[in-house]
C-alpha cells in the first residue's frame, strides 16, 4: 500500500480535496492530510480526517504533534507528496525553498516524489512570475498535474482550474507505476466475437470486453506498447492504445496473425466462438416449421495458431470454464501449446462474464497462481505483474 502525504493549500478548489481523499483510499492509497491556514477556510480538517481516517496536520509547531508525529516523521513516513490545490502563493514559496508553514516544511524535509495540482486564476497562473516559479519547480523535479482550461470559479475562463480528482490519481498512477513492461510489445484480444447467420441474426456470447480493456489500460501504465484487436464491445479505448475493431473469429484471426510478428506477449482474452455458420445467408432466414437446425463449423483457434508459430510471442489464454476449472484449464495449457493460461469461473452469481470483477487460477508449467475476487483493473494489474516474472524467469 502506497503512502500519500497530501498538501492542501487555500483556494476554492481545496473542495476538490475531499473527493481526491475519497479515491485515493478507494484505490489502495494510504493518506496522511495536511492543510495550510488558508486552506481551512475553504474546508474543514473534520472533512478530511473523517474521508482519510486520520487527525489533519496544520501546525508547524504543535507540542503534541512533535510528539505523535512530527514534520520530518510525516515527510519520512510519505512514498509521495501530492499537494493539490497547489495554489500561487504555495508555488512560489516552494520555489523559493521559504519553510514558515507546515506544508512548506515538508516539502523541504521530503525526499520523496514530489507532485503538485496548481490551482489559481487564470491572470495569476499566466503572469510571469508565476510561470518561472513553475519552471524552477519543474526544474527542482517537481511533477506538475495540470492545471486545465474552462471556466473559474471567479467567472473567467482560461487555465487555472485544478484537474479533476480521478485525473489526477490516473496521472499519479502513471507516474509512479513501475515500468515492469517498458518496451514491450503487447498483443490483446478482448470482447466477444460475432458469427453472423443472416443479415440481422448472428450468434455471440456474454463477454462486454472489460476484462480484455483493464489488461490493456494496465499494461500501458507498466510502460508497455499496447495493440487491442476488439470485437463489439461497449467500451472506450484506453489512451494511446493502437485499437483494431473486429467482428467474427475469422476476422480476429486474420487482424491478430497480421499483427503478431514483433510483438513479446500475446494475451487471448477474447471469448473467441468455437463455431460459425457453415453458411452465411444472403436473405434474412424466414420462419418455417417448429424445430430448425443450424449448421456449424469450427473456427480457426487464434491463440494456439499463436502459440505455434516459429517466433511465437509469451502466449497466455484464458480458459473460462463452468465446471472443472483445473482440469480444463491445464488441458488447454497443453494442448494450445500455451506460456500460461488463466482460469476463471464463468457462469456464476460474481465474476466472469460482464462482471467489474473477477478471480482467476493461473497456470504455467510446473507453476500455479491464484487471484482472488477483485475488480478486473487491479486484477489485471497483478496478472501482468506475473507475467512480467515468468517472462524475465
Ligand atoms: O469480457 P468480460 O465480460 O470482461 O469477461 C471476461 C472473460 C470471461 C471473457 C475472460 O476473462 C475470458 O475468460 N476470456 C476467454 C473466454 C474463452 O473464450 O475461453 P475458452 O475457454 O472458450 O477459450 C480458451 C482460450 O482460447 C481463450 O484464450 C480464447 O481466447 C482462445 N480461443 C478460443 C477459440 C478460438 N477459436 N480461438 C481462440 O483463440
Amino acid at each position: 500500500m502506497k503512502r500519500v502525504l497530501l498538501g492542501i493549500s487555500g483556494g476554492i478548489a481545496a473542495y476538490k480535496s475531499a473527493e481526491l481523499v475519497r479515491l485515493l483510499r478507494k484505490n489502495d492509497y494510504e493518506v496522511r492530510v495536511v492543510m495550510t491556514h488558508a486552506a481551512t477556510q475553504f474546508i474543514t480538517p473534520l472533512t478530511l480526517q473523517a474521508l482519510s481516517g486520520h487527525a489533519v496536520h496544520t501546525q508547524l509547531l504543535d507540542a503534541n504533534e512533535e510528539n505523535a508525529m512530527g514534520h520530518i516523521n510525516l515527510a519520512r513516513w510519505a512514498d509521495l507528496f501530492l499537494i493539490a490545490p497547489a495554489s500561487a502563493n504555495c508555488m512560489a514559496k516552494l520555489s523559493l525553498g521559504l519553510a514558515d508553514d507546515l506544508l512548506s516544511t515538508l516539502y523541504l524535509a521530503a525526499e520523496c516524489p514530489v507532485y503538485i495540482a496548481p490551482a489559481m486564476n487564470q491572470a495569476m497562473w499566466n503572469k510571469p512570475v508565476t510561470q518561472e516559479n513553475l519552471n524552477r519547480l519543474k526544474q527542482h523535479k517537481v511533477n506538475v498535474i495540470g492545471p486545465e482550461a474552462g471556466s473559474q470559479a471567479c467567472g473567467e475562463v482560461g487555465y487555472g482550474r485544478m484537474t479533476e480528482p480521478s485525473d489526477v490519481l490516473a496521472q499519479l498512477k502513471t507516474l509512479n507505476a513501475p515500468q515492469l513492461l517498458l518496451n514491450k510489445k503487447i498483443l490483446i484480444s478482448a470482447g466477444p466475437t460475432r458469427e453472423a447467420l443472416d443479415p440481422v441474426r448472428y450468434i455471440t456470447n456474454r463477454s462486454s470486453g472489460k476484462m480484455g480493456y483493464a489488461l490493456a489500460q494496465q499494461a500501458q501504465l507498466l510502460g508497455a506498447e499496447v495493440t487491442l484487436v476488439s470485437g463489439p464491445v461497449q467500451l472506450t479505448a484506453p489512451n494511446n492504445t493502437h485499437i483494431l475493431h473486429v467482428e467474427s473469429a475469422a476476422e480476429m484471426y486474420a487482424v491478430i496473425l497480421q499483427q503478431v510478428a514483433g510483438q513479446d506477449i500475446f494475451i487471448s482474452a477474447a471469448a473467441v466462438a468455437d463455431y460459425t455458420p457453415d453458411n452465411v445467408q444472403t436473405e434474412k432466414i424466414k420462419k418455417q416449421g417448429n424445430n430448425t437446425q443450424l449448421s456449424l463449423c469450427k473456427t480457426q483457434d487464434i491463440v494456439a495458431s499463436v502459440a505455434n508459430l516459429t517466433n511465437k510471442p509469451f502466449t497466455v489464454g484464458f480458459a473460462a470454464e463452468t465446471h472443472n476449472l483445473e482440469q480444463y484449464a491445464l488441458d488447454k495449457l497443453q494442448r494450445k501449446n500455451l506460456d500460461m493460461i488463466a482460469a476463471n469461473w464463468v457462469g456464476h452469481a460474481e465474476g466472469g462474464f460482464d462482471s467489474a470483477y473477477n478471480a482467476l487460477q493461473v497456470y504455467w508449467q510446473n507453476g500455479q497462481k491464484t487471484f482472488t475476487m477483485t475488480d478486473k483493473t487491479q486484477l489485471a494489474s497483478q496478472l501482468l505483474t506475473l507475467i512480467a516474472e515468468r517472462l524475465d524467469a
